[in-house]
């Protein structure tokens, strides 16, 4: 090979090198109109899946109540968003490892700040969001339910939404609820994924999924996608007494089983995309639509 040929094919392949390192993370929402539908139990089980798959997961509790990610993975974050917000920690320090491969972060009380801080603050923070990008393939961030700006900001913010319901109206007309005041502040909706939880079966859920996707048609000109459904399983429940994640304990329940085949079409789904700015981009965002 001539030097040249040889110069051009090392350039060549250190920019693909580059390229792959450079790769931001995916981020993925996780809310519902409705409380205690499942969200919290779907994002941990869902990311200690992908883990298992070799995809470096972070959760970010984004939840302005209880903390039930941290009790359902059996650690207590000494610190979280607060600390970071004044300055006290860097979001290294504020990562907390668990038992299941997988890294979370609490929004804990500094979540509360976010409309509140100052544009240096601001600054800060965000820049501290590079780091996830870097040692992270999948962040999941559980928003917690309903329809205030806690959680509205944040689905408006992402790419990739997955909203949670069951088959029970109030759960599913909630579910509707949020989606249209999402649409209502942003007309470009960005993509939105239904998860219906505790089903009796594929035909109830997938029922109640084309009710839902059709008044979003039908009302709000948008599609919907169906991600699947979730059996109502005991193993789930057995599996929270336990404190440990049913993904782990109970491998082969229906409830992992769905959770299996969501993580599955969720990784056919990947676009390998240059343009994916990542979590230090929705952070962004999400402080551009809080302080405005
Ligand atoms: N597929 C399921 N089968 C059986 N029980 C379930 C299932 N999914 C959730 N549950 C039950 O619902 C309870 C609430 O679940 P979870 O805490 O995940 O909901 P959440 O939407 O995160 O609630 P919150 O809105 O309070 O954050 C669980 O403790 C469990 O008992
Ligand atoms: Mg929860």
């Amino acid at each position: 090979m001539d030097q040249a040929k040889e110069l051009r094919n090392l350039i060549n392949n250190t920019q693909e090198l580059n390229f792959k390192n450079t790769l931001n993370a995916r981020v993925i929402t996780v809310s519902s109109g409705k409380g205690g539908v499942g969200k919290s139990s779907f994002s941990v089980n869902l990311a200690i899946y992908l883990a298992s798959l070799k995809k470096r997961v972070l959760i970010i509790d984004a939840d302005f109540g209880l903390a039930n990610i941290e009790v359902l993975l059996g650690v207590r974050p000494k610190y979280n968003f607060y600390h970071m917000i004044k300055g006290e920690k860097n979001i290294s320090e504020i990562i907390v490892d668990t038992d299941y491969g997988i890294k979370l972060i609490s929004g804990g009380n500094g979540l509360k700040e976010l409309c509140n801080i100052n544009n240096l603050e601001i600054k800060y923070f965000i820049e501290q969001f590079e780091y996830l990008d870097k040692i992270a393939d999948i962040i999941i961030v559980d928003t917690g339910a309903g329809i205030s700006p806690n959680v509205t900001n944040f689905l408006m913010a992402s790419d990739e939404n997955i909203i949670v319901t069951t088959p029970e109206p109030t759960s599913f007309t909630d579910a509707y609820t949020l989606i249209k005041i999402i649409k209502e502040k942003n007309k470009d909706i960005n993509k939105i994924g239904i998860v219906i939880n505790k089903a009796d079966d594929k035909y109830e859920a997938d029922r109640i999924f084309t009710k839902i996707s059709h008044v979003c048609n039908k009302f709000l000109g948008i599609d919907i996608e169906n991600m699947g459904y979730i059996a109502s399983d005991l193993a789930l429940i057995k599996a929270i007494k336990q404190q440990k994640p049913a993904i782990v304990i109970f491998p082969d329940s229906d409830f992992s089983k769905a959770i299996k085949s969501i993580g599955n079409r969720l990784l056919n789904q990947e676009e390998i995309s240059i343009d994916n700015k990542g979590i230090k981009g929705f952070m962004q965002k999400v402080m551009n639509i809080f302080n405005k």
